[in-house]
């Protein structure tokens, strides 16, 4: 093992506010001795901070309708071939109930940006569900300050809204219309509500380099998050970026477990798209930091329309194929399911003190936008 691996791995472990640089060094991990001392690292970290349950959030698919143009991604407004739907609220809340049947603590509501739910329809249905003793986490991207506010009144425990990519111009390319900054006020708003706010990166986009990830690390710090979702970049042919290879699983591996090395606390999920890009993808996430599942409630005849990415995983399965897939997954490697909402536990993070290099990236006063 190379003397600066060991070192920046001994100082993330033991939970000193490593910089970019170092950040850097553990993402750059070579294949063996080393990946495997990371690897081992986050997940004596995972267990000793957030303990062996792997709780399950179950996710709701209620729309695929989408008005933003991501280049990733396939529900885009732009893909024509994608035949659209949205669930009604009645159908939403009998998901909603199956997933309590199926033992969730957590009920996930996810779309694209569709405006077609007012902030009203939504808080109702947040009130629904939270009358059934389960916890709410909404995921429906950028909205305004005030359906924030409407739906945390309502009962919403969790919001989550990845920053995608910390790198303001990659940001920008492939966000048409949109902005890193925009991002990072909503999700400012969400903390100051009180939300457990998630957030989180796609790895191995076109164009992002090793520095970049570790921006995104440096931000998911940053901003505290109690939750971050990291998965690997996987291509769809619909989309701009469907010529261009997918992430590559050991780096997507590595960001996860340094994002446990610096958000000790955090919800990390073993995401759907690991378990897209090898069979074996989300057992390694949970045997290297991750300590979440969120298995599919959409139901069957929608799934396969909420193709993010091609061949996402479970589109031929039923909410209870998921339930006892994944609890044998989990029981094999030695762990239990998690009972109960599985709210944020941790201790607050001290301030990083990062910021005289990286800028301040909350206001991102002194970067470039383009
Ligand atoms: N590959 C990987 N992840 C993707 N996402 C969207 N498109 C892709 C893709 N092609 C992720 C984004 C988004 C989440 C819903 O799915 O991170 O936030
Ligand atoms: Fe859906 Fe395994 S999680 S079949």
């Amino acid at each position: 093992m190379r003397r600066e691996f060991r070192r920046a791995l001994t100082a993330a472990a033991a939970g000193r506010l490593v910089g970019r640089e170092e950040i850097i060094t553990l993402l750059a991990a070579l294949p063996g001795e080393e990946e495997e001392a990371l690897r081992r690292q986050a997940d004596a970290v995972r267990a000793a901070s957030v303990g062996d349950a792997v709780y399950l959030r179950g996710v709701i698919e209620f729309s695929n309708y989408c008005r933003c143009r991501c280049h990733y991604c396939g529900l885009r407004a732009d893909n024509r071939k994608l035949a659209r739907y949205r669930l009604s609220p009645e159908e939403i809340l009998a998901c909603a109930r199956q997933g309590a049947e199926l033992g969730y603590g957590t009920i996930v509501l996810q779309s694209g940006e569709d405006p077609y739910y007012t902030a009203e329809m939504i808080a109702s249905l947040v009130k629904e569900i939270k009358s059934m003793g389960l916890a709410v986490t909404l995921c429906v991207g950028e909205r305004p300050r005030e359906d924030y506010a409407l739906w945390r009144r309502a009962g919403a425990d969790r919001y989550l809204l990845k920053h995608e990519t910390a790198n303001p111009e990659l940001y920008q390319q492939l966000h048409p219309g949109m902005g890193l900054k925009r991002r990072l006020e909503c999700l400012k708003w969400l903390k100051e509500l009180g939300y457990q706010v998630g957030s989180g990166n796609i790895v191995g986009l076109p164009g992002q380099s090793l520095a970049d990830l570790a921006d995104d690390l440096l931000l998911l710090r940053e901003l505290k998050v109690e939750m971050a979702g990291i998965g690997p970049f996987i291509p769809h042919p619909e989309t701009p970026l469907g010529g261009y290879p997918a992430g590559d699983l050991g780096l997507t591996l590595r960001v996860l477990a340094v994002a446990r090395l610096l958000l000790p606390f955090a919800h990390l999920p073993a995401t759907t798209a690991v378990g897209t890009l090898a069979p074996d993808g989300r057992q390694r996430a949970l045997q290297g930091g991750a300590n979440v599942i969120m298995p599919n409630l959409t139901p069957p005849g929608y799934r396969e329309r909420y193709q993010i990415y091609p061949n996402k995983i479970c589109i031929n399965e039923r909410p209870e194929d998921c339930r006892s897939c994944l609890e044998a997954m989990v029981t094999g490697i030695g762990r239990y399911l998690g009972r109960g909402p599985g709210h944020f536990q941790g201790v607050k993070q001290d301030a990083p003190r990062h910021g005289e290099r990286f800028g301040s990236i909350l206001n991102l006063k002194g970067r470039k936008e383009n």
